[in-house]
């Protein structure tokens, strides 16, 4: 995740028996090597880059996570034809994120091995067609024959249970994890995720780039401006540089962005991220065990 999960928050993730990922979007090239040298010293335990295709040094990107022989890339907001077969070249198990499918079609045609289904109530950038987890994660499962990993809206053990009757073979954590000691968010923006309510999140600029974002200030300006019918020149501007590093990584509750997901309406704490894999699984653990909570049936 952007601005949220460095080296200290995915090594961390992967000792806790996770599989953390560093989020090489909001990283120059060089700031990634340093993470992911530093995770491989923080682990022993597998751990993974999240690429998003779309940015600007991607080619750089990918050339250090060959360099440094990652063994797992999450890759994001591209096309996965473009980097996966050279991935799958130098032995890299590659995982995209989609939001439907028919993309979900196109990463296994691309020789992904897994993909990522993210619904609709996910933090950060996201699908337009507004397909909730609780209807993606059937249909990609039905779809698609490789391994479906459910994001969005998941951060307890019952919810991850959930998607796995649902067909997924696991799942992946954002928001849940923003609100960690080790993320490097900012602590304001940490502060504001365990204090957010239900409808406190909005998926936002869906002429541009659609993203879940936390309403403020900003969010208020990007709506007027979609109401009166702004094109998309003038939501770039709008959005100018550096507005997601003001929001989530400086602190600036007004003037930034601020990515996250409706999930945060759960999240009440603040806590270090292998308590969280440890809260998780156990609670996934009680689920499998009891996993109808008020069952009142068959004379029960
Ligand atoms: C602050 C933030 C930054 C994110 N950055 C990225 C990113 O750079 N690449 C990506 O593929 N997904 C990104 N995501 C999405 C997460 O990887 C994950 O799929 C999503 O948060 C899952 O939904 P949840 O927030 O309901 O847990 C981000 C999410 C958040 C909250």
């Amino acid at each position: 995740m952007v601005w949220a999960s460095g080296w200290k928050l995915a090594s961390a993730v992967s000792n806790a028996g996770g599989l953390g990922l560093i989020g090489a979007g909001s990283m120059y090239p060089d700031v990634l090597r340093e993470h992911i040298q530093k995770c491989k010293a923080a682990t022993k335990k597998p751990f993974g880059v999240n690429v998003p295709l779309l940015y600007p040094d991607i080619d750089k990107h990918i050339q250090i996570v060959i360099d440094e022989r990652v063994k797992i890339v999450f890759t994001s907001a591209g096309n996965p034809k473009t980097w996966t077969p050279l991935f799958k070249h130098n032995g890299i198990t590659t995982v995209h994120v989609v939001s439907s499918s028919k993309f979900a079609l196109k990463a296994q045609e691309a020789g992904c091995d897994a993909v990522v289904a993210e619904g609709f109530e996910a933090g950060g950038h996201n699908g337009k067609e507004e397909t909730t987890t609780m209807v993606l994660i059937p249909a990609v499962t039905k779809a698609v024959t490789i391994p479906v990993i459910a994001a969005g809206g998941i951060a307890t053990g019952r919810q991850m249970l959930a998607a796995m009757v649902m067909g997924a073979e696991g799942v992946q954590m954002g928001s849940r994890f923003v609100a960690s000691e080790e993320a490097s968010s900012h602590i304001n923006f940490k502060q504001a995720v365990v204090d957010a309510a239900e409808g406190d999140t909005f998926l936002s600029l869906k002429k541009l780039v659609p993203v879940r974002l936390m309403k403020n200030k900003f969010f208020q300006q990007i709506q007027e401006a979609e109401e009166r019918g702004a094109n998309e020149d003038e939501l770039r501007e709008l959005l100018g540089r550096a507005r997601a590093k003001k929001g989530m990584h400086e602190g600036n509750l007004e003037e930034g962005e601020l990515e996250i997901g409706q999930v945060s309406a759960l999240l009440n704490e603040i806590l270090p991220a292998g308590k969280i894999v440890e809260n998780v699984w156990q609670e996934f653990l009680e689920g499998l065990r009891h996993p109808l909570k008020n069952a009142n049936f068959n004379g029960e």
